[in-house]
C-alpha cells in the first residue's frame, strides 16, 4: 500500500467545453456540420448545461471539487463580426459567479474547436485575420469578466484542431490538406501569442492576477511494429511536431513546420505561464507506402500486443505514459496543470481504476519534483464526443439525454473522496 499526498491547494475537478455541454449552439460551424449529417447525431439540446449550469455546479461542488474548467463560446458572444451580444456576457458573468460562490476555481478555456459562422464563412482558421478576430474577442471577454478569472486556456489542443478539421476532415470544414493544415497551424501559434499579452495588457491595466496556457494535446507517438526502422522513425518525427515543435515555438519563438521555412517570432517567447497538459493515451504508427502521400498511419490499438487496455473509442489506456509527457515540461520550469483526462467506457469500475491508476502516477510525478498543480478529470457530465455523437460516456455523472437526469457515479464518490482529503491512498491500483 502507498500513499500520495497531494501539495496545499492543488486544484481539483473536472473540465467540459461549450459546445459539448450546453446546447444549441446555432451560431457555430459545428452545428452546422451536424446539421449537415456529417456527424453521428447532432449535439442539439447537449446537456442543457447552458440552463442547468447552478445545479451542475451543486453536483461538483458536492463532489469536494474545488475548480472547473468550462470554455466561453466565442459564437454567442461575438454573433457577427464585430457586434458583441452583452446578454451572453451576463450569461458567463453568472457562470463565474456560480463557480465562485461555491468555491471552484474556474479554469476558462477562449476557444474549444468552434468557430462563429461568420468566421467560418470567412475561411475560418486559415484566414490571417483570425489572428487579429480572435485577440478582439479576446480582448472584450477579458475587460468584461477578467476580474472573476486567474487561469486562462487560449487554445484548446490546437494540434487535435488543425488534425481534426484540416487534415483527417472529421470536423469543419472537413479539409484534407496539409497546406491549409501548416497555414491554420501557424494561426493557431499566432494568435495564441497575440492573446497571451492581451490578457496580460487588459489584466495589468485592472490590477487582476492571470496566468495564461493552453490546452496542449500530449501525445506521445509509438511504432506500430517495434522492430521496424520506418515505423521508429516516424513515430519519432511525429511526436517531436506533434509535441515538442508547438512547446518550442510558444516558448523559445522558434516555429518549424514541416515542408516550411522556420519562421521566427519574437513575441512568442515565455508565453505559456502554466503548461496545460491533456493527456489520453498513446497512437501507434506504422508505415503504409501506399497511403495517399502520407509517410505512415495510425494503427489500430486492437492488434497490438503493447495495448493492454482500450477505452469505448478504443484508444488505448497506458497510466504509465502520464509521467512520460509530464517529464516534457520540465525543461520549462512552469507550473504543470493536467487539463484533461479521462475515460470512455460502459463499466464505472474501469473508470474508476483509470482516475487512481493516473493520480499514482501524478504521485510518481510529485516525488520527482515536476510541479504538477491540479488535475481536471474529462468530464464532470457524458457529453457530446464532436464526431462520435453521444455513445462514448466520458462523465462522472451520468446524463440521461431523454429527461436530462443526472446520476452520480461510484467513481465520482471515489475520486470525491480523493478530493476532499487531497490524499490518494493505493492498495492495488
Ligand atoms: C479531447 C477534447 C475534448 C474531448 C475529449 C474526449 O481531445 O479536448 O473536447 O472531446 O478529447
Amino acid at each position: 500500500m502507498s500513499e500520495v499526498v497531494f501539495p496545499q491547494g492543488f486544484l481539483w475537478g473536472t473540465a467540459t467545453s461549450a459546445h459539448q455541454v450546453e446546447g444549441h449552439n446555432t451560431n457555430n460551424d459545428w452545428w452546422a456540420w451536424e446539421q449537415a449529417g456529417r456527424v453521428k447525431t447532432p449535439s442539439g439540446a447537449a446537456c442543457d448545461q447552458y440552463h442547468r449550469f447552478r445545479d451542475d455546479f451543486d453536483l461538483a461542488k458536492s463532489l469536494h471539487h474545488n475548480a472547473h474548467r468550462f470554455s466561453i463560446e466565442w459564437s454567442r458572444i461575438e454573433l457577427r463580426e464585430g457586434e458583441f451580444d452583452p446578454q451572453a456576457i451576463a450569461h458567463y458573468r453568472d457562470v463565474l459567479a456560480a463557480l465562485r460562490e461555491r468555491g471552484l476555481e474556474p479554469v476558462v478555456t477562449l476557444h474549444h474547436y468552434t468557430n462563429p459562422i461568420w468566421l467560418a464563412d470567412q475561411g475560418g482558421w486559415t484566414n490571417p485575420k483570425v489572428v487579429d478576430y480572435f485577440t478582439r474577442f479576446v480582448h472584450h471577454v477579458v475587460e468584461e469578466l477578467g476580474s472573476q478569472v486567474r487561469i486562462w486556456l487560449t487554445i484548446n489542443e490546437p494540434l487535435v484542431y488543425m488534425w481534426m478539421h484540416y487534415l483527417d476532415g472529421t470536423g469543419p470544414p472537413g479539409a484534407h490538406d496539409l497546406g491549409q493544415a501548416m497555414q491554420a497551424l501557424e494561426h493557431l501559434v499566432r494568435a495564441h501569442v497575440a492573446a497571451y499579452h492581451e490578457i496580460h495588457r487588459v489584466a495589468t491595466q485592472h490590477g487582476w492576477p492571470a496566468q495564461v496556457t493552453i490546452a496542449m494535446h500530449a501525445q506521445p507517438f509509438t511504432p506500430c511494429r517495434w522492430w521496424h526502422p520506418v515505423d521508429q522513425f516516424i513515430a519519432r518525427v511525429s511526436t517531436r511536431v506533434y509535441n515538442h515543435q508547438f512547446l518550442e515555438a510558444v516558448m523559445d519563438g522558434r516555429l518549424r513546420l514541416p515542408g516550411r521555412p522556420p519562421v521566427r517570432l519574437p513575441d512568442a517567447h515565455d508565453t505559456l505561464d502554466i503548461i496545460g497538459m491533456n493527456f489520453y493515451g498513446r497512437v501507434f504508427m506504422r508505415f503504409v507506402p501506399t497511403s495517399g502521400g502520407w509517410p505512415g498511419i495510425r494503427c489500430s490499438t486492437r492488434h497490438h500486443r503493447e495495448v493492454t487496455e482500450r477505452n469505448f473509442l478504443e484508444w488505448d489506456v497506458h497510466p504509465p505514459t502520464l509521467l512520460t509527457v509530464l517529464r516534457w515540461a520540465k525543461p520549462y520550469g512552469k507550473p504543470i496543470l493536467i487539463t484533461e483526462n479521462g475515460i470512455c467506457t460502459t463499466d464505472d469500475r474501469q473508470r474508476e481504476r483509470f482516475i487512481l491508476r493516473h493520480l499514482a502516477v501524478v504521485g510518481q510525478a510529485l516525488q520527482e519534483g515536476l510541479p504538477v498543480m491540479g488535475y481536471l478529470y474529462w468530464s464532470l457530465l457524458d457529453n457530446f464526443e464532436w464526431a462520435d455523437g453521444y455513445g462514448p460516456r466520458f462523465g462522472l455523472i451520468e446524463v440521461d439525454y431523454a429527461t436530462q437526469a443526472r446520476r452520480v457515479r461510484d467513481s465520482a464518490t471515489r475520486y470525491a473522496e480523493i478530493c476532499r482529503t487531497n490524499r490518494l491512498v493505493c492498495e492495488d491500483v
